[in-house]
């Protein structure tokens, strides 16, 4: 790769030395998945790392929702926003289940909880909300209205590793959070994911049903699929969660130098920042109003394309719009996620970005903007 050229994320890896001395034993023990030591090992260290009572590992944060549907026994309508990767709506229909689209709030992207009661059905079982870009959702509201309604909660929480609310974990909040540790992830494991869950009697529903259903030697259960986190997924989780808190911290550099060039720019709106929150710095989201700031976000990514930088439309477009739904779902009762969708950026942001590249990013944004 050409030494000027800005992806729009880089996957964190250990160095190899560390890499190799950590799966060494899967040569001696022969385990290579199926529950193993490594990935026992990495369940425990994240335990403790998520502040969380209940954990699993998955191969990857779509099975672990896709799962956690399927062991909540879930039947009828589920409220969800469009403003999200195809994985959170994907879950809920190959579950059989209906997505029932409820729009965001303009201020942090996440469900706009003024919305949620006027969609509720005799239908409705479940609420599932999206921590979008480690935005945490207003998780007090949401579960007043889970109670009120007795509703499921299942949050996508594939954006919000390590992050704390209040001071409380984020997996904590509902009946079940699910986790991404994709490649592309603050925390990744190459392919990987976990779900958090209040109920132990839940967590032993979802251990079966990520191993095909098996109960025992005898009996098969359930219908499950197979989403066992494999050794050598594990192995590299247990590396990048020794860098982990000097990963956020750099991310949190790279974040606070966008901050400095371009808060206050009229025509940029910059991520919200919760105080309650304990953030992991993710993603650098930003939305142009092309009237203000004189260029759209698609004229700010092709400037930057110009210059070897990838931006990434992100979320675009919406899940209520994909062509595999022939039409289905209407985006104009989603409003303020179209609206968000078509004006919105996510800037390149990994941990070892460097400041110098931050800097170059914004000056090349900020020759766009009006004169
Ligand atoms: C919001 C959201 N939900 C779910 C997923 C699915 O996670 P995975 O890629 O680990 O299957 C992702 C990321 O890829 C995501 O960004």
């Amino acid at each position: 790769m050409n030494k000027n050229n800005i992806p729009v994320t880089r996957s964190s890896l250990p160095n190899i030395e560390e890499y190799m001395a950590e799966i060494k034993s899967i040569w001696e023990n022969h385990w290579l998945t199926n529950m193993g030591p490594k990935h026992n090992e990495l369940k425990d260290a994240l335990l403790k790392y998520m502040q969380v009572d209940n954990m699993d590992l998955f191969t990857n944060g779509h099975m672990a929702l896709e799962l956690s549907l399927q062991a909540l026994n879930l039947q009828g309508e589920v409220i969800t926003t469009p403003f999200t990767f195809a994985s959170t709506t994907h879950a809920i229909v190959r579950n059989g289940l209906e997505p029932v689209f409820c729009d965001i709030n303009p201020n942090d992207y996440t469900i706009d909880v003024t919305q949620i009661e006027k969609l509720i059905t005799d239908k409705t079982c479940a609420i599932m909300p999206v921590h979008v870009f480690g935005n945490i959702c207003d998780v007090e509201t949401i579960q007043n209205i889970a109670n009120k309604y007795d509703l499921k909660v299942i949050y996508d929480a594939a954006h919000t590793f390590g992050e704390t609310y209040k001071g409380v974990g984020v997996g904590n909040f509902g009946d079940v959070s699910c986790f991404s540790f994709h490649a592309t992830k603050v925390f990744n494991t190459i392919e990987g994911g976990a779900v958090c869950f209040k109920n132990p009697q839940l967590g032993k529903i979802l251990y079966e049903l990520k191993n095909f259903g098996i109960h025992d030697e005898e009996e098969v259960r359930a219908v499950g699929a197979n989403a066992k986190m494999n050794e050598f997924c594990a192995a590299m989780g247990l590396c990048n969660l020794r860098h982990i808190k000097d990963d956020i911290a750099s991310r949190k550099v790279a974040v606070e130098r966008y901050r400095s060039h371009l808060e206050g720019v009229n025509g940029i709106k910059l991520n919200y920042i919760n105080p309650n929150v304990e953030y992991n710095y993710a993603y650098f989201p930003v939305v142009f109003d092309k009237k203000i700031f004189g260029a759209s976000r698609t004229e700010v990514q092709d400037k930057l394309k110009e210059h070897s930088i990838s931006a990434r439309k992100y979320f675009y477009p919406l899940t209520n719009s994909f062509s595999a739904f022939n039409g289905k779902y209407d985006v104009m009762k989603t409003p303020t996620a179209l609206h968000v969708s078509k004006n919105i950026l996510a800037l390149p942001l990994y941990a070892d970005m460097t400041l110098e590249d931050v800097d170059r990013i914004c000056e090349i944004i900020l020759t766009c903007a009006k004169k």
